[in-house]
C-alpha cells in the first residue's frame, strides 16, 4: 500500500497548480534548459565504453555450436557496475537473434512472485513468436503456467534473461519450466551476489565477473556526459586535473561516473566544480559507511534543481523496476501540481523539460522508444529508488509500505 503524507506540497512548495514561481532554483533551471540537447536522452551503443571484452566473452559462450545441454551463465557485479547493460548489449545483437529460436527477458527484482514470474515468461515467449498471448493467464496455477512454458519451448532453442536476481530459490522456483532438449538453450541471470552465481545448478554453468571501468573508459564517460555540449564532448584545459580527481573518486563505478557526470553540465565555473569536489570529498570521509556510490547518488540528488526534487522522489512511488509510462507521469506531476507556469510554454512542455534533465543528471532511465527515437518508457535503477525511498521517508513526502 502506498500512502503519500498529506500537506507535502505545501512543505515542497508547490500549492496552487501552475503558480509562477521565482524561486531561484526555478531559475537556475530555466537557464540551464537550453543546454540540453534533446539527442543527448537517447542512449546509443556509442555511448557506452569498455563494453567490448565482456559483450565478446558473452557472445562467444552464447554462439558455441559445440554446446548442446542448457546451460547457465550468471553475470555478477554489485549495484550499478553495468550488469544489466552488458546483457542487454549481448541479448540485443544481431548475431544472437540468428541462432535462437525464442527469447525471453525477465525482470525479477528483490521481491517477486513465482506464479507473476512465470506470467512474464509466457508473454514474453509468445509475444516474441508472435503468438497470441492466452487470455486466462491470471487464473492458470503454477502447475498449468509451468506446462504452458515447456508445451511452448518443446523442440525450441532459447536463450532467457533473469535480470536482477536476489534470491537463490529462483532457480529451484522456474527451473523446471526451462526444458532441456539438448538443443544448446541458454539461461543467463544477473545478481549482486556472489554466491547465487558460483552455486550449483545442477547443470552447466559458466560465471562472468562484471570488470569496473579502467582509468580511460571511466574519464571519457564521464567527459560524455559532463561535456555533451561541448565540441567532441572534450573537457575544457583549466577543469581537467579537477575533473580527473572526480572520476577517480567514482572507483570505474558506471552508475556514479554517470550519476556525477549529470550533474556537471549546469556547473560552468571552476569555483562551481571545487565546491562539488570539496562537498563529495568532505562526505567520502565522514561517512565511510555509505557505500561510494551512495554517496554520490546523494549528491546528484542534493544538486536538483528545486522543482524537480518532488518529480522525482515521485517515481519510487511505482514498483521497483516498473516501466512508467511517459505520459502517464507528466499526468500524475501535473495533477500533483508539480509543473510550475512558464510563460509560453504547456505544462506538459515543461514537465517534457523536467523529464530531460532528469534523463540526462541519469536519475531516471530510458526503457524504450517510438519508432522516431522519442523515449516512450522510464524506470529508476534501483539504487536510485532506494535512496528516493529513504529521502522521501525523512523529509517526510512520502511512505512505502510492502506486503
Ligand atoms: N559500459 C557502460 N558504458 C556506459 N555507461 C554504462 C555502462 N554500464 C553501465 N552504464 C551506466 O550505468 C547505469 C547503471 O548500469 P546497470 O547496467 O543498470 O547496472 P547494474 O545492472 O549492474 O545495476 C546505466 O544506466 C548506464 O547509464
Ligand atoms: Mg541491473
Amino acid at each position: 500500500m502506498i500512502k503519500a503524507i498529506p500537506k507535502r506540497n505545501r512543505r515542497y512548495g508547490v500549492d496552487g497548480v501552475g503558480e509562477a514561481s521565482s524561486s531561484s532554483s526555478s531559475q537556475d533551471h530555466q537557464r540551464r534548459l537550453p543546454n540540453l540537447s534533446e539527442s543527448s536522452l537517447f542512449f546509443k551503443d556509442d555511448d557506452l565504453v569498455g563494453i567490448e571484452d565482456g559483450k565478446k566473452q558473452l557472445l562467444d559462450w552464447l554462439t558455441d555450436k559445440e554446446e548442446s545441454q542448457r546451460t547457465v551463465i550468471s553475470v555478477v557485479g554489485m549495484g550499478g557496475s553495468g550488469k544489466t547493460t552488458l546483457v542487454a548489449q549481448a541479448y540485443n545483437s544481431q548475431i544472437l537473434k540468428r541462432q535462437f529460436d525464442c527469447y525471453a527477458w525477465i525482470t525479477v527484482s528483490q521481491t517477486y512472485v513465482v506464479n507473476d514470474l512465470l506470467r512474464s515468461m509466457i508473454k514474453e515467449f509468445y509475444g516474441g513468436a508472435k503468438e497470441a498471448i492466452p487470455m486466462d493467464l491470471s487464473s492458470m496455477s503454477y502447475r498449468e503456467l509451468i506446462e504452458m512454458i515447456t508445451d511452448f519451448l518443446r523442440l525450441k532453442r532459447y536463450v532467457i534473461v533473469f535480470d536482477d536476481v536476489w534470491s537463490s530459490n529462483l532457480w529451484r522456483d522456474i527451473h523446471v519450466s526451462l526444458l532441456d532438449e539438448g538443443l544448446g538453450s541458454w539461461v543467463i541471470l544477473t545478481t549482486p551476489n556472489e554466491e547465487i552465481a558460483s552455486s550449483s545448478f545442477g547443470v552447466k554453468s559458466y560465471v562472468h565477473y562484471i570488470k569496473l571501468l579502467g582509468v580511460t573508459d571511466a574519464w571519457n564517460l564521464f567527459c560524455m556526459k559532463a561535456f555533451s555540449s561541448n565540441p567532441n564532448r572534450c573537457c575544457p584545459q583549466h577543469l581537467k586535473t579537477l575533473a580527473q580527481d572526480l572520476v577517480a573518486k567514482c572507483k570505474g563505478l558506471p552508475l556514479a561516473i554517470v550519476a556525477l557526470g549529470g550533474v556537471m553540465p549546469s556547473k560552468y565555473l571552476e569555483l562551481e566544480w571545487r565546491k562539488i569536489y570539496n562537498s563529495l570529498s568532505w562526505e567520502l570521509s565522514n561517512n565511510p559507511g555509505l557505500e561510494v556510490v551512495k554517496t554520490i547518488l546523494l549528491l546528484s540528488f542534493n544538486d536538483l534543481p528545486y522543482r524537480l526534487n518532488c518529480c522525482f522522489l515521485y517515481c519510487c512511488l511505482f514498483p521497483e523496476d516498473y516501466k512508467i509510462k511517459r505520459k502517464r507521469l507528466i499526468r500524475l506531476w501535473m495533477a500533483e501540481g508539480f509543473i510550475e507556469k512558464v510563460r509560453g510554454r504547456t505544462p506538459e512542455e515543461v514537465a517534457e523539460s523536467y523529464l530531460m534533465e532528469l534523463i540526462c543528471r541519469s536519475m531516471l532511465q530510458v526503457v524504450m522508444r517510438n519508432e522516431l527515437g522519442r523515449p516512450k518508457n522510464y524506470k529508476m535503477h534501483d539504487l536510485m529508488r532506494e535512496l528516493a525511498i529513504s529521502t522521501s521517508e525523512t523529509e517526510k513526502f512520502c511512505v512505502i509500505y510492502d506486503g
